[in-house]
């Protein structure tokens, strides 16, 4: 782990704080999330669905959040996923299209902090999205 262990245990004691503002009545799984930027700051995300099946991801939430509020420059980001109203008890791993936006602004070192409840678990992108195609692609 790049991030000191006590950085990734407050990273991961916010997604689960963001994760109670999962507005998620269609699959009933909540997650939340926490981006930590280069400076330091933290943005948060949860899932957001709409009754046409095309909401947002925590992750995606919580990096659109950053962009929006002009940063860049990402370390690490925590997701905690479970069954509404339950305690997560396996790893919420980030889906395809999550793994695809944090490639556009993110490195191959940049870390996915993950827990089942119990341990923590970083990962980086580059084990996520290996031979990805980013914005470098198109130089
Ligand atoms: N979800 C996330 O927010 N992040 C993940 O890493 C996996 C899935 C959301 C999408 C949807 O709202 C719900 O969880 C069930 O897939």
């Amino acid at each position: 782990m790049r991030i000191q262990p006590e950085q990734a245990e407050s990273l991961v004691k916010q997604a689960l704080a963001a994760r109670e503002n999962a507005y998620c009545p269609y699959s009933s799984f909540a997650v939340g999330a926490a981006l930590l930027c280069g400076d330091g700051t933290v943005y948060t995300g949860c899932n957001v669905e709409t009754a046409a099946f095309n909401g947002c991801c925590a992750e995606r939430t919580a990096i659109f959040h950053a962009v929006a509020d002009g940063k860049r420059d990402f370390t690490a980001i925590a997701v905690a996923g479970a069954g509404q109203g339950q305690e997560p008890d396996s790893l919420c791993t980030p889906c395809g299209v999550c793994r695809q936006v944090m490639r556009e602004f993110c490195g191959p070192d940049f870390e996915i902090i993950l827990t089942d409840g119990k341990n923590i678990q970083a990962v980086t992108l580059e084990e996520l999205l290996p031979m990805a195609f980013g914005p470098d692609s198109l130089q």
